[in-house]
């Protein structure tokens, strides 16, 4: 870990955070006002800067701006993960036309801020059959490859081992033999409740169980329709969730709500409404193409 991270050491300072919210609010300033050291697993989608039309957030920074605002949310993260905890960050690869390593550049720029690169896991989203860019049909002369994955990066913080209470293990023998083999078969979400990139719940399912402990706290700082507050309540987890659109927020009250417990876990509360954060700003919705610096 680097020194930047590792001096965030303020556990003596910290306080029980308050568990199992919603909140409405921008995903760097409410990771400030959160306890250091106090999640285990952070796991997020972020905007992928590809002009998606999200109900509150203009997603068409150049690249440039986008990795920077990025540092400063990985940055945050690192203060309130506690020593051992996990980050899994799920990035897409970008269009064919404007190609980007966008997995490498967002790796190189969490291991600069002090992270540990676990592992990356191949989401295969099973998607071929609805393709329709082909470039050049039938002919080297320019042909596409469509990117029919995801990435699922993992990262840790300063230790690669998590400890926890082995009675609070909830992962099977087979579970655990499928999910470490890295390369994950899962169809994306077909309920996407309004929202343009939902996560299936298999995806989010499988990490919580791999990578911690029953009673663990799990946060998503761009949590959308709260896929992961949702699992991860369904899962014995607490969970946080950050977004800064009211209605992604409200529908995510609801489905964290109506989440079925799994097992014999503790009993994790639902919300009973959405936080909103101070200083939350509205930002004006922009529909765009891609955009290049
Ligand atoms: C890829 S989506 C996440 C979807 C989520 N995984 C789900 O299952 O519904 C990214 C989310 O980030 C939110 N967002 C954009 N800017 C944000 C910010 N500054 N702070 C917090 N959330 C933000 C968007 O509203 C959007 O819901």
């Amino acid at each position: 870990m680097s020194s930047k991270v590792a001096t965030a050491r303020t556990s003596r300072r910290s306080v029980a955070p308050a568990l199992d919210r919603i909140i409405c609010g921008d995903a760097r300033t409410v990771l400030r006002q959160l306890p250091a050291e106090s999640v285990h697993l952070a796991i997020t989608s972020p905007p992928y800067n590809v002009g998606i039309a999200y109900s509150d957030y203009s997603d068409d920074r150049t690249y440039l701006e986008y990795r920077e605002w990025l540092r400063g949310v990985w940055k945050a993260l690192a203060r309130v993960l506690r020593p051992g905890g996990r980050f899994a960050l799920n990035v897409a690869p970008t269009s064919i036309k404007n190609f980007r390593p966008i997995h490498h550049d967002l790796t190189r720029d969490l291991i600069e801020v002090g992270f540990l690169l676990r592992t990356e896991i191949l989401w295969y989203k099973q998607t071929m059959g609805r393709r329709t860019a082909w470039g050049s049909w039938k002919s080297p002369a320019n042909p596409h490859v469509i990117p029919s994955w995801e990435y699922v990066l993992v990262f840790s913080k300063g230790s690669w081992r998590l400890e926890g209470d082995r009675a609070e293990i909830d992962i099977t023998g087979p579970e655990f033999q499928r999910y470490s083999d890295g390369f994950w078969e899962i169809a994306p979400e077909r309920n996407r409740r309004g929202h343009p990139a939902p996560f299936p719940d298999e995806l989010i399912r499988r990490l919580i169980k791999f990578y911690c402990y029953r009673g663990n706290v799990v946060l998503d700082m761009f949590g959308g329709t709260g896929t992961v507050a949702a699992v991860a309540r369904a899962t014995g987890r607490h969970y946080l969730s950050i977004d800064t659109s009211r209605e992604y927020c409200e529908l995510a009250r609801e489905r964290v709500a109506a989440a079925r417990a799994e097992g014999t876990g503790p009993r994790i509360p639902a919300p009973d409404r959405v936080e909103i954060a101070p200083g939350l700003v509205r930002r004006r919705r922009v529909r765009t193409g891609h955009r290049t610096e």
